[in-house]
């Protein structure tokens, strides 16, 4: 059977760059308690009237350029994503129009923070299974709508940021390369440590005024608790990985770790003694953009030239829901 590889990788991010000061301006915060816990310095917000599916769209669009192809020979589609631009449909297909794709599958997947892992192990699966040869990957969020610009939401409206990263991915010959394999975790019982209550279906009707004035529809986190779940588990799927290929921690020449909190990456790879200049950090520019973190971190890291030709690079992430996944690449 073949292996997957990634052929391309893009990325996009709004123009408004929003820093630290300018929260401060709109709620009790400060640049000093944001970098100190976080690592984050600036983030990126939307214009009005730009959607998820619009970022996915720019990004994807440099991810098909840099793949050396044409939208015609894309596949399949697939788009991770926890703010879409509707309820529904999802942004998949918004993005399969944008691009001008020919009627080709279109899927939305809802892993928050994972949903770039989880996407790249379903698209695994397609191209080497030879069900499709070209499949397109993006993880995009706009945060920027749905956060409270308020002392109340202070801890999550800090962090997250807007921002779409697409990679593609195709089928190669030499199976020492590629995706070498992917690992998914989840944990249900803790779906409602970081969420977004309402609206929903379980509700009659499922958008009420209270629920607007409540302040139901902004996230909720209990960021203490989902920090120290991060650490653990991020390690042990790491290390899952590595062990499924035979591989230790000093073999990984990158480490591509979602970008939800510095301080998060930096505990685990001191636990694992994996020396800081391996793990990529992004997050002081772009805050955390959910799905879109690994593969905007993974395009920089490569147009930094920071991962070389036979390399084992490993992303791993971990978010709401809980889920938690890692892949491990022989580039
Ligand atoms: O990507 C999805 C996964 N998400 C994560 O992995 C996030 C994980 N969690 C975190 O990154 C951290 O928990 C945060 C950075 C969100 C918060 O850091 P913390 O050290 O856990 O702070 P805390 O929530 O325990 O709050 C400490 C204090 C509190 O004040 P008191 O009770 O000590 O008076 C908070 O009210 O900091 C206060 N606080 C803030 N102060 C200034 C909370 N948010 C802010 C803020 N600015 N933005």
């Amino acid at each position: 059977m073949k292996r997957t590889r990634i052929l391309g990788t893009g990325f996009y991010v709004p123009e408004k760059v929003v820093t630290n000061d300018d929260l401060a301006k709109m709620m009790a915060t400060s640049d000093e308690w944001i970098t100190q816990r976080t690592g984050i310095k600036e983030r990126r917000y939307v214009s009005e009237g730009v959607g998820a599916s619009d970022l996915a769209f720019e990004a994807s669009r440099m991810a098909i350029q840099n793949a050396g192809l044409t939208v015609k020979e894309i596949d399949f589609i697939i788009l991770g994503t926890l703010s879409p631009d509707y309820t529904f449909p999802g942004s998949a297909v918004l993005l399969q129009d944008k691009l001008g794709a020919s009627t080709i599958g279109a899927l939305d997947i809802r892993n928050q923070c994972s949903g770039f892992i989880y996407g790249l192990s379903i698209a695994d699966q397609f191209i080497r299974t030879g069900v499709y040869k070209h499949i397109l990957l993006v993880g995009t969020e706009v945060h920027s709508t749905g956060i409270e610009f308020a002392d109340r939401g202070r801890d999550v409206t800090v962090i997250f940021g807007d921002g779409a990263g697409a990679v593609v991915l195709g089928p190669v010959e030499d199976k020492e390369r590629g995706i070498l394999s992917t690992h998914l975790h989840s944990e249900g019982k803790y779906a409602k440590k970081l969420w977004i209550e309402a609206p929903g279906s379980i509700y009659h009707p499922r958008m009420t005024q209270e629920m607007l004035e409540s302040g139901a529809w902004f996230p909720k986190m209990d960021g203490k608790y989902v920090f120290k779940h991060a650490v653990t588990r991020m390690q042990e799927v790491i290390e899952e990985g590595l062990q499924a290929n035979h591989l230790k921690p000093q073999d990984i020449a990158l480490l591509v770790p979602h970008q939800a909190n510095m301080r998060i990456n930096q505990m685990v790879s001191m636990a694992m003694e994996i020396p800081e200049e391996k793990v990529y950090h992004n997050i002081q520019r772009y805050g955390n953009t959910t799905a879109a973190s690994i593969p905007i971190a993974l395009h920089e890291a490569l147009q930094e030239g920071k991962v070389q030709e036979g390399d084992i690079v490993v992303l791993a992430a971990f978010g709401s829901g809980f889920t938690w996944a890692s892949a491990v690449i022989r580039w």
